[in-house]
């Protein structure tokens, strides 16, 4: 085989490659014969042609198989997890992790760093004095044992063809790809041994994908590839078109975060955090009702023993951001009809809440409150957003990244359902 043929047949579209094929790729590539260059104008061709569910069931294998897979076989919970594509103030498996550990489950959650105008769950958790990301396997099969979660960063030997990918991809305009996004995702998660998994794709100005019909074709893609691989897989597609809660940025998410495990969080963050523990516990074969989890302090108890597990300590408190200051003043008296979750992202992110590129530090304090979100009535003049720095300097790029993001009407609109809707059965 050579690569040049293959670059051939996936641009010219002329015939589906073999699973010989794309195992062939997949290790010259490993072994160096197949050059990034090579494997680059692959990708542009994937880009453009896609794979059929054949071609991509192979190419996720093929990623799978390029590390290890994890056995969690020996628990006596039922393993689930839960992976969203990304969103702004998606604090969500902060809470979820614990609240469904609470009720049962074992919850291995992986993960990797944050990038762009969304925030990563791991840096968030970075806030928390003492907590460490890392865990090597043994400490990961702990954690699940006794406390019935983790969240931890995923160890390089898991789906490594990935990283190598991902970081060609980032770099030749490749990322925006269905196939390609759904077989990076799964291969990770397979490769992590839950036996069910329930994603939140997200859909609106905030999302990866901004139209509904690209997250629903992506939720598609990855809850078959997740049931072909042996993972019982649901999707939820859920909207993004304004912030999750009232808090962007890593620390001030945190503090939402425990708010909401004590039974105080806002009503859009626990719509989509009960809408996804209930999907998870029915996949684990677990009847309990996350509402009663939270409202007994098992939930919370749960969180503060997954973050102790980790060095952390949950009664420390979070640290503050040496600078605020009142943002996106309304225009008039009226309702919040609109307030543009990309816009507040990028905002949070100039603030320095979020990275551009992976070595990038994220300062723990930065980012957002949303003082009214859209449903609420503003009075002319009163800001709407606060924002957090330690470096005021930075206050300007984020006000700029604002302009235009907020809509104040005369009536208000109603604000629809954050489930748009369930993918698998
Ligand atoms: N997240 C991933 O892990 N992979 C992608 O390709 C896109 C988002």
């Amino acid at each position: 085989m050579d690569v040049v043929s293959l670059i051939h047949v996936k641009r010219d579209n002329s015939r589906p490659l073999t699973s010989q094929e794309i195992a062939w790729l997949f290790s010259a590539y490993a072994s160096g014969d197949v050059a990034d260059e090579q494997m680059a104008a692959l990708l542009m061709a994937v880009y453009f042609n896609g794979l059929t569910g054949a071609e991509l069931r192979a190419w996720t294998g093929e990623m799978i198989a390029s590390g290890e897979r994890l056995d969690l076989g020996g628990l006596t919970r039922p393993t689930v997890d839960k992976h969203s594509t990304g969103g702004v103030g998606d604090k969500v498996s902060l809470v979820l992790v614990p609240l469904v550990a609470s009720c049962g489950a074992a919850v291995p959650q992986l993960s990797g760093r944050g990038l762009g105008h969304t925030g990563g769950t791991l840096d968030k958790l970075e806030s928390v004095p003492g907590w460490r990301a890392s865990l090597g396997n043994d400490e990961l099969a702990a954690g699940l044992r006794t406390v019935g979660a983790v969240i931890a960063a995923a160890g390089g030997g898991l789906a490594p063809a990935d990283r190598r990918l991902y970081a060609l991809r980032d770099v030749t305009g490749t990322v925006e790809s269905i196939p390609l996004i759904a077989s990076s995702i799964m291969s990770k998660k397979i490769a992590e041994g839950t036996g069910a998994l329930v994603l939140d794709v997200k859909t609106g100005s905030g999302a990866f994908m901004e139209s509904r019909e690209r997250a629903e074709s992506l939720a598609r893609t990855m809850v078959a590839l997740g049931e072909e691989h042996g993972v019982r897989t649901r999707a939820l597609v859920t909207r993004m078109d304004a912030p999750l809660g009232r808090a962007v940025g890593n620390a001030l998410e945190v503090e939402e975060a425990v708010l909401a495990l004590r039974g105080e969080g806002p009503r859009d963050l626990m719509e989509v955090t009960y809408a996804l523990a209930e999907n998870m516990l029915e996949l684990a074969g677990l009847d309990a009702d996350p509402r009663e989890a939270i409202a007994s302090g098992r939930a919370l108890r749960a969180y503060q023993r997954m973050i102790r597990f980790q060095g952390g300590d949950p009664d420390a408190p979070l640290p503050r951001a040496a600078h605020r200051r009142g943002a996106l003043p309304a225009p008039a008296d009226g309702w919040v009809t609109r307030l543009d979750a990309r816009a507040v992202g990028v905002a949070a992110w100039r603030l320095g809440a979020g990275r551009a590129r992976k070595e990038d530090s994220v300062s723990r304090t930065a980012g957002i409150r949303c003082l009214a979100k859209p449903g609420d009535y503003v009075r002319r003049g009163e800001p709407v957003l606060e924002l957090h720095a330690d470096d005021p300097a930075r206050f300007a790029a984020a006000d700029e990244a604002l302009d235009g993001a907020l809509t104040v009407a005369g009536e208000p609109s109603p604000v629809p359902p954050l489930i748009a809707g369930l993918i698998g059965g």
